[in-house]
């Protein structure tokens, strides 16, 4: 049960998953409720002055998410009317989206049957995989989600990928036994 869940928009995922790159989910909700506040939309997040939308990211730290959010926020106001687009290719055009969030926002939002892979994902990967192959690489990465993109269920993506992730969040941890 976590705030971006129960309401998952597009910008909601995008919002939580930029969030949750670099910081700790207890760390993220009381930011991730007080940044919906004052900016409810994608327009909103648009039109922000930089100073404020500091303000709001103040102790999360990496600013650059924050910068690249309102970056994205004012191509999406010109390019799809203040919208996400629902492509998977389209998405990871957005400054600060790359392969793992355009994959967790096509998929948990949309529901376009799309692979997000992150560290948590490549692990549990690798484990049932019995990979030896570093999950550190670029092309490891690339193969994990190609593998990921042909085992996915056509029925729920963002389900399977979210199940992936906190498996490898809570049950199938780094250092501990696969
Ligand atoms: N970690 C980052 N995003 C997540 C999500 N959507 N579900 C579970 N764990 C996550």
């Amino acid at each position: 049960d976590l705030p971006w869940r129960r309401e998952p928009t597009p910008y909601h995922v995008w919002l939580s998953e930029i969030m949750l790159q670099q910081t700790r989910v207890e760390a993220v909700i009381p930011y991730y409720n007080r940044f919906l506040e004052r900016l409810p939309d994608i327009k909103a997040l648009a039109q922000v002055e930089e100073e404020e939308l500091m303000k709001l990211w103040q102790g999360l730290g990496y600013y650059n998410r924050a910068r690249n959010l309102k970056a994205a926020a004012e191509q999406a106001v010109q390019q799809y009317g203040g919208n996400l687009p629902a492509d998977y290719g389209q998405l990871l055009k957005l400054p600060g989206i790359g392969s793992y969030t355009a994959g967790a926002i096509a998929s948990i939002a949309f529901g376009i049957v799309r692979p997000a892979v992150d560290g948590n994902v490549l692990r549990v990967a690798a484990r049932i995989l019995a990979s030896e192959e570093d999950i550190g690489q670029k092309k490891t990465r690339k193969k994990m989600e190609e593998l990921l993109l042909s085992a996915m269920p056509e029925e729920q993506p963002g389900d399977f990928n979210q199940a992936l992730m906190e498996l490898g969040a809570l049950v199938c941890i780094p250092n501990g036994a696969p």
